[in-house]
């Protein structure tokens, strides 16, 4: 009797443990697929967009800011490029009521969240909550800590579709990956517990390599202390310059977090991404060649793509940057992977972090490739790669041969060669540019709205391509060479030239 109790208590354990899913086989790529495996509750399979109000606001936010915003962005083109959730930041409560449920400040939000999110649903656009898995978020207002379902479930009445959650007055339960993990995992579960999709970002600043455990439980997580608005000043309040990072603080320049990337890029996957932080483009600390650079490179990183500036006061320039959408196809490609830094030397070197050059590469979902000359140092020069180093991880796998992708020509696509002129811009900032529609043959403007990135892409939309620049191989020392400003990225996407392709058929 005790025997058999016990044999069903272990089958009903194993029952509960072995899910067995079908797996399939992936033709054209050669990979097992486990279905469901990419994204925990089947969320944000490409870097999630929008906007948050924090880096140029901080805790002075309210209904019409929100609702202001959300407008302007539809009428930039913002939504429809892709940028479609409006995130709040801290300091929106005033506190818990006596059953226990979080109250909104009254005077910020006059129609209460449930206005919000519809009015935001009514636009378009989705809307994101913020709170801290903490007794406190970092502005001092009731954390989520012991509250998880009760505001879970309270986001989920109003409609909320995406939870910012932060890592401030977690009573010290953190310190090593399980304690943040469960911590963390209560909130994902609560959630899901509501059965509305929310997509779960995590603040928690890549405290405990969130990199290692944060894909089985959420969509994104930072992984590095707050982005301030420098290239590459480093502050003491930044210790790290490295991952993993015992203490991840705050005031991480862009430089600085980038180069935090480079052990974990293999990390991000459709579904769980890493988050280099929001975008300061904007702001005013950085120039324009600095700006292109930071937006470039979370571009190609996969990061979330979070603009953080104040949109009812966007320049012409600025809209530029973000609108480029032949930088956001790179970002939103179905491959959902991230890149790779190939090379990095210190041309110029002094104790302030002057003189870094690199070459970063990526791989794109329907076979083309995407490099970026970085020249982070103080003078102009002629940066070079080599088809060697954009392949080398196919020519180190296995077999170490010669990749075919060597003996082949690949035409060269500056992705950056279309940026829209401010005076377009302009135009589109004083409502007077043209709609866009699904066949838009513009080479600076997109509508993703009316044709998905993965769509456009398939069908060689000429506004996501870039323009093309030159032609390089066949030959592993076959070479790309372009002038690179100080502080200024280079970014191309090559892809397979038609020669080389008749060539093959003719074989
Ligand atoms: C892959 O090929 C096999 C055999 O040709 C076929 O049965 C299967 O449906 C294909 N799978 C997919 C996902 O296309
Ligand atoms: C809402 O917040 C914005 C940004 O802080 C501010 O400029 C505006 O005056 C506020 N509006 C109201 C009604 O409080
Ligand atoms: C507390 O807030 C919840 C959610 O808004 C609400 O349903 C409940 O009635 C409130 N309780 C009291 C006592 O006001
Ligand atoms: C909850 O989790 C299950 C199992 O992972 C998943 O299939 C489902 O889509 C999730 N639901 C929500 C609303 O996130
Ligand atoms: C970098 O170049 C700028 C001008 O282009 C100059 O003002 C600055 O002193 C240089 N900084 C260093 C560290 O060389
Ligand atoms: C790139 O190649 C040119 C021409 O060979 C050379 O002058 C230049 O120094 C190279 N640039 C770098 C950064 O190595
Ligand atoms: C709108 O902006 C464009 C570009 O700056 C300018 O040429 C045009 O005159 C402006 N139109 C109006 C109505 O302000
Ligand atoms: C994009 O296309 C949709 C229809 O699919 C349209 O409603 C919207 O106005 C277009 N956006 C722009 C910026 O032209
Ligand atoms: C783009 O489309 C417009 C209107 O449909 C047409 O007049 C123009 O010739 C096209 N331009 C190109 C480069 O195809
Ligand atoms: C897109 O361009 C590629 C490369 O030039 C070519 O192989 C493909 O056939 C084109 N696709 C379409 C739909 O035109």
């Amino acid at each position: 009797m005790v025997r058999w109790s016990f044999a069903r208590r272990a089958l009903a354990l194993l029952q509960l443990f072995y899910n067995p899913v079908d797996s399939y086989l992936d033709n054209k790529t050669g990979e097992v697929i486990i279905p469901g495996a990419s994204s925990y509750n089947g969320l944000n399979l490409v870097p999630q967009m929008g906007w948050d109000n924090w880096n140029a606001f901080q805790c002075n936010v309210n209904e019409s800011l929100l609702l202001n915003t959300a407008r302007a962005m539809v009428d930039y083109g913002l939504r429809d490029l892709g940028y479609n959730y409006i995130v709040l930041d801290d300091c929106w409560s005033i506190g818990r009521n006596s059953t226990g449920y979080l109250v909104a400040n009254p005077e910020k939000f006059p129609s209460g969240m449930k206005h919000v999110a519809d009015t935001l649903h009514s636009m378009g656009m989705k809307f994101g909550m913020y709170s801290s898995a903490g007794v406190y978020t970092c502005g001092k207002y009731p954390g989520s800590l012991g509250y998880e379902q009760k505001d879970a479930d309270l986001w989920a009445s109003w409609d909320v579709d995406y939870l910012k959650y932060d890592n401030c007055y977690n009573q010290g339960q953190s310190g090593n990956a399980m304690l943040s993990f469960n911590r963390y995992d209560v909130m994902s579960k609560a959630l899901n517990k509501t059965g509305r999709p929310i997509l779960y970002s995590l603040c928690n600043w890549g405290d405990d390599n969130p990199f290692d455990w944060a894909y089985t439980i959420s969509n994104s997580w930072r992984m590095s202390g707050d982005v301030y608005d420098s290239f590459n000043r480093p502050d003491s309040r930044c210790p790290c310059t490295e991952t993993p990072c015992a203490w991840p603080g705050y005031h991480c320049s862009i430089m600085n977090i980038l180069n935090k990337m480079t052990p974990i890029t293999s990390r991000s996957q459709p579904g769980a991404f890493n988050d280099m932080d929001m975008l300061e483009v904007g702001n005013g600390g950085q120039s324009d060649s600095e700006y292109v650079v930071h937006f470039s490179m979370w571009a190609i990183n996969s990061s979330p793509l979070l603009i953080g500036t104040n949109v009812l006061t966007l320049s012409p320039a600025n809209l530029a940057i973000y609108s480029n959408p032949a930088v956001l196809a790179l970002n939103q490609d179905p491959s959902g992977s991230a890149a790779v830094r190939k090379w990095q030397y210190f041309v110029n070197p002094d104790e302030t972090g002057e003189g870094e050059i690199a070459l970063w590469t990526r791989s794109m979902d329907n076979g083309d490739q995407v490099f970026a000359l970085l020249n982070a140092g103080n003078l102009s020069m002629m940066m070079n790669t080599t088809l060697y180093d954009i392949f080398l991880d196919d020519a180190t796998a296995g077999a170490y041969q010669a990749p075919p992708e060597l003996s082949e020509s690949w035409d060269v696509y500056d992705l950056w060669a279309n940026r829209m002129s401010d005076e377009e811009a302009g135009s589109i900032i004083n409502g007077t540019a043209p709609t866009i529609g699904a066949n838009s043959n513009s080479t600076t403007r997109y509508n993703a709205t009316a044709t998905s990135y993965a769509d456009g892409l398939m069908n060689n939309n000429t506004a996501l391509y870039g323009s093309k620049v030159g032609t390089i191989g066949p030959g592993s020392q076959s070479r790309f060479s372009a002038m690179i400003d100080r502080h200024s990225a280079g970014l191309y996407r090559i892809r397979q030239a038609s020669s080389t392709m008749r060539k093959r058929d003719e074989l």
